[in-house]
């Protein structure tokens, strides 16, 4: 990317915690429009925190976040959604007792467009995901693993987000589910969605992302290109199996 382009995203000098418990020491990194950047790092080592402190979850003790220029930092998860932040959060979260069609309209909430889009989209994501539209009143806790993280992207997806946060969107799912998130990551980042995404499965993301951050005790230990940390030895013993 060029130089002198804006980054969408940048983490300066981040600093941040969980009540007297520092996690993330000066982390910084920038994100572009139109990349996928993947965030990696073994258990514990702050990468949800991370996606919490870029939706204004947490305070920060020093250091700060932009977004297209714009600091926000401070503002509170509300403001900075309707920024054009979306989550996709760990472990999906999705209303286990609102129907598939009442999740899906909570991704909605901060848009200004009308009912008409909102309806449109709801019928295009229905006709992406027919499963989703046969169980559309039913509760969404009765869905499968692999459709609640279909119905969690989804809603994510209806916010209309220019940034896309994703927590681990194929843990726990079955091999050829994960293929189909992977596929799905890769047809939002095709329409325009930059994704910013935090993953188990090392090699799926770095093959399908551009750059990646490897977070390591709360500390970018390294940073690349893909396939700089597909070659890195540090990168093969620690998250590819050697
Ligand atoms: N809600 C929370 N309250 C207090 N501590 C937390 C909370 N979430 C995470 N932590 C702590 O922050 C550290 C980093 O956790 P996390 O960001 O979830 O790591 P990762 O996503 O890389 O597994 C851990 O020590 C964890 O115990
Ligand atoms: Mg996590």
């Amino acid at each position: 990317m060029p130089p002198e382009a804006q980054a969408l995203l940048e983490l300066r000098d981040l600093c941040a915690g969980w009540g007297q418990v520092q996690v993330l020491h000066e982390v910084n990194l920038e994100l572009y429009e139109g990349e996928i950047v993947c965030l990696l790092g073994g258990n514990a080592s702050g990468k949800t925190t991370t996606m919490n402190a870029i939706l204004g979850m947490l305070s920060l003790c020093s250091g700060e976040i932009r977004l297209a220029g714009e600091r926000i930092s401070g503002l509170s998860p509300p403001e900075i959604m309707a920024r054009g932040v979306a989550i996709v959060p760990e472990g999906r979260r999705i209303f286990p007792r609102l129907s598939v069609a009442e999740n899906l309209e909570l991704g909605a909430w901060g848009r200004q467009d009308g009912a008409k889009a909102l309806q449109q989209d709801i019928e295009r994501t229905f006709a992406r995901f027919p499963r989703l539209a046969e169980r559309a009143r039913q509760m969404a806790g009765t869905l499968s693993g692999g459709e609640q993280q279909m119905l969690a992207i989804s809603r994510a997806l209806l916010g209309r987000p220019r940034l896309l946060l994703l927590d681990e969107p194929s843990m726990g799912l079955a091999p050829a589910l994960v293929d189909e998130v992977f596929d799905l990551i890769r047809e939002i980042h095709d329409a325009g969605t930059t994704i910013f995404l935090v993953e188990q499965n090392a090699r799926m993301a770095l093959e399908l992302a551009c750059r990646g951050y490897v977070l390591q005790q709360g500390r970018v230990i390294l940073q690349g290109t893909s396939s700089e940390l597909l070659n890195s030895t540090a990168v093969q013993e620690a998250y590819l199996g050697g």
